[in-house]
């Protein structure tokens, strides 16, 4: 990669973010198409978000990934908001188009993609989504315009049944919210056609929890789990002993930064290319 006064600056704002996959995914895809863009990880702290938003505009910074904790506060800084986006009150993707920022969530139509480009179409099945905070919000508002049937089961029971309401006003689709608890999973199973894990139940340090008990898997069964550290979480190893079909959490990541590439540079992304780029700086991390 060469930087030359005309290169385009891209980046991911959050904190923290040292543990960013981004970098490596974006800056392959870009290395790939040959384009002459860059993309950086930069520190922003909740008091600085203002001002960085303010930089990104200034210094003509073309795009930005926008991560935790910025996700909502970054919606008061920017001149346009995608009906998504305004409909999630989350933005994780900016466009810098000519000065006028550019917001929008790539999260769910992430999901959507990756469970598409694996040969699952959602559209007239019972999915099963596990959790209720910012990802499950986007991934429900993607899925439940697809889906026969929508489920959302969440620790706190409130959040699920709050986030089914929104949906149903918002789509006209009747979803059911209730608590994530061993009967409530167990009940709604069996007839599902899809299960997501949208909680952060498995993710690494906690690498052999999972938020379903193994019996309860089975060979019909499609489950997409969107925790990508580990690769291959406890829930995904045990479905796939179950037959289930499994489609890891590094797709979901893959897919909604191919579609953040899409918006910066007008070009389809390299998503071979990304994933693999995502697949070495996760096997890079995990031997360090
Ligand atoms: P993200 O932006 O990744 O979605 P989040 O908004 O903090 O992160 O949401 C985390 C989700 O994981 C929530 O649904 C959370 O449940 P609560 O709403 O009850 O907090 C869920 N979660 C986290 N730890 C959990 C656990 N040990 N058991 C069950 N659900 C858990």
């Amino acid at each position: 990669m060469t930087i030359s006064g005309k290169t385009r600056v891209c980046g991911v704002i959050g904190d923290p973010i040292e543990h960013t996959l981004s970098p490596a995914i974006q800056n392959a895809a870009f290395t790939h198409l040959k384009l002459d863009f860059v993309f950086l990880a930069f520190r922003v702290k909740a008091v600085e978000l203002e001002d960085a938003m303010r930089g990104m505009r200034g210094l003509g910074i073309h795009g930005l990934n926008v991560t935790m904790p910025h996700k909502k506060a970054v919606t008061a800084f920017l001149d346009e908001i995608d009906s998504t986006a305004k409909f999630l009150c989350a933005v994780n993707t900016v466009l810098n188009d000519n000065g006028r920022l550019c917001g929008f969530n790539t999260d769910g139509v992430g999901a959507l993609k990756a469970l598409q480009e694996n040969g699952v179409d959602p559209s007239g099945k019972k999915v099963l989504l596990l959790g209720a905070g910012g990802a499950a919000k986007a991934i429900a508002f993607q899925l439940a315009k697809e889906a026969e049937e929508l489920v959302l089961l969440n620790r706190t029971p409130e959040k699920a049944t709050e986030l089914a309401e929104l949906l149903n006003q918002a789509l006209g689709k009747e979803v059911k919210g209730a608590m994530l608890s061993p009967n409530t999973i167990q009940k709604n199973l069996r007839d599902s056609d899809l299960l997501v894990n949208a909680t952060s139940v498995g993710m690494h340090p906690n690498d052999n929890q999972s938020p379903v008990a193994r019996e309860w898997l089975k060979p019909d069964l499609t489950v997409m789990d969107i925790v990508y550290n580990p690769v291959e979480t406890q829930l995904a190893k045990d479905a796939k002993a179950a037959g289930a079909r499994v489609i890891s959490g590094v797709e979901m990541l893959v897919h909604q930064g191919a579609a953040s590439f899409e918006i910066w540079t007008g070009r389809p992304a390299p998503v071979e290319v990304m994933r693999k780029a995502a697949m070495w700086k996760l096997v890079e991390d995990v031997s360090r």
